[in-house]
């Protein structure tokens, strides 16, 4: 058997150490399965970090991170850590701080409407029928998110707070070829959104996209301002298949599509590097949605989009398109044969548990 591939798991706050719980169950499935081996290493991330080591992302965390070949994430941050000082909170300390530090600068998040889930969808029936799939590619490391100055002080007798929105060419190059060869494996045709009739950084965006789409003349493609985007979305979801985004403009409107799916309990991600390490490409995966706060620790959170992030780390980091499928097909499959977490049941369905939930995805493996 192969060496086996080293596997960070930081499962954080809220409900993520409970879905995270079934991941890695059903990734223990798949090694049986498809013979390759796994090697875990739970490491302390976010607000429980922060109780128990003093820091959101303790050094020690850091180290199993770069010592292995992808994250598994769950998630982080909670109303007790809400009054910390921003910069030391878990959201920002913790996750935004390892996006910036393994340079994940793709946000990969695919919303997907089942046909069985039609039903769970906010948008009238018939805007929805049949399902459909979306996927968004957020950049993750540039823009308003990271850009200096970021700061909150007094000035002419008043507070004021300024965020700094910065995007270099090289950093859009980047992300546009990405996307361009993604859009290769699915229906050549990419949607890039921006607001480019206000911010400058949008010029740039939307130069860069068609000056890099000269080099793929096989993809259609269209530009959307991000106002109208998320019309459009509501109004026409099946008209979209691959869209790609800045930071801000992808945090919200891969929300609104998850939304549309049904729940974001549904909606996985995963965000990519350069770092090549052997042929494998790093990455950190994580479902889309929060810590869930409300629901935490009752034991009937949605541990989909935690296990179609850890078939995401099978597919982009290990390449193994194989088990990757057998997991997404489990999915399905649990959900064709009507089991149910509360977020995706409608009235007349029993819900199930987490546990149940993950349980029924394991024996339809
Ligand atoms: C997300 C989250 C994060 C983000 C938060 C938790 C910092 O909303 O991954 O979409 O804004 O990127
Ligand atoms: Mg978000």
């Amino acid at each position: 058997m192969a060496k086996a591939l080293k596997v960070a798991v930081l499962s954080g706050d809220g409900i993520g150490p409970e879905v995270m719980a079934e991941a890695v169950e059903i990734l223990e499935c798949c090694a049986r399965l498809d013979d390759f081996s796994l090697d875990f290493r739970p490491a302390l991330v976010g607000g429980i970090a922060i109780d128990k080591t003093g820091k959101a992302l303790p050094s020690e965390t850091l180290k199993i991170c770069e010592e292995s070949d992808a994250i598994l994430f769950g998630s982080v941050g909670g109303p007790k850590w809400e009054n910390l000082p921003p910069p030391e909170q878990p959201e920002r300390a913790a996750l935004l701080r390892l996006r910036k530090h393994f340079g994940l600068f793709a946000n990969l998040r695919p919303a997907l409407c089942m046909p069985e889930l039609v039903a769970a969808s906010p948008l009238r029936p018939d805007l929805v029928e049949g399902g459909f799939e979306i996927l968004c590619i957020r950049e993750l490391t540039g823009g308003l998110y990271f850009g200096q100055p970021k700061v909150t002080r007094e000035e002419e007798g008043e507070t004021i707070a300024i965020d700094t929105m910065v995007y270099r060419r090289s950093e859009i190059e980047r992300i546009a070829h990405l996307a361009f060869q993604i859009a290769r494996s699915r229906k050549r045709e990419l949607v890039s959104v921006d607001k480019a009739n206000v911010l400058e950084n949008s010029l740039l965006w939307r130069a860069v996209l068609k000056r890099i789409g000269d080099a793929y003349p096989d993809v259609r493609l269209n530009h959307l301002l991000v106002d109208n985007a998320a019309m459009q979305f509501i109004k026409a979801p099946r008209s979209f298949d691959l869209i790609v985004t800045e930071n801000l403009f992808g945090d919200i409107l891969s929300d609104e599509l998850a939304m549309l799916t049904g729940s974001i309990g549904m909606l996985p991600s995963a965000s990519l590097g350069s770092d090549l390490r052997g042929h494998f490409r790093f990455g950190l995966y994580e479902p889309s949605g929060g810590t869930a706060p409300d629901i935490a620790g009752k034991g009937i959170a949605n541990p989909i989009a935690q296990i179609l992030s850890a078939s995401m780390m099978l597919r982009y980091s290990f390449g193994m398109s194989v088990s990757a499928s057998r997991v997404e097909q489990a999915v399905k499959r649990a959900i064709g044969k009507g089991y149910r977490t509360l977020d995706i049941a409608s009235p007349n369905t029993k819900a199930i548990s987490t546990r149940e939930m993950g349980s029924q995805i394991r024996a339809a493996l």
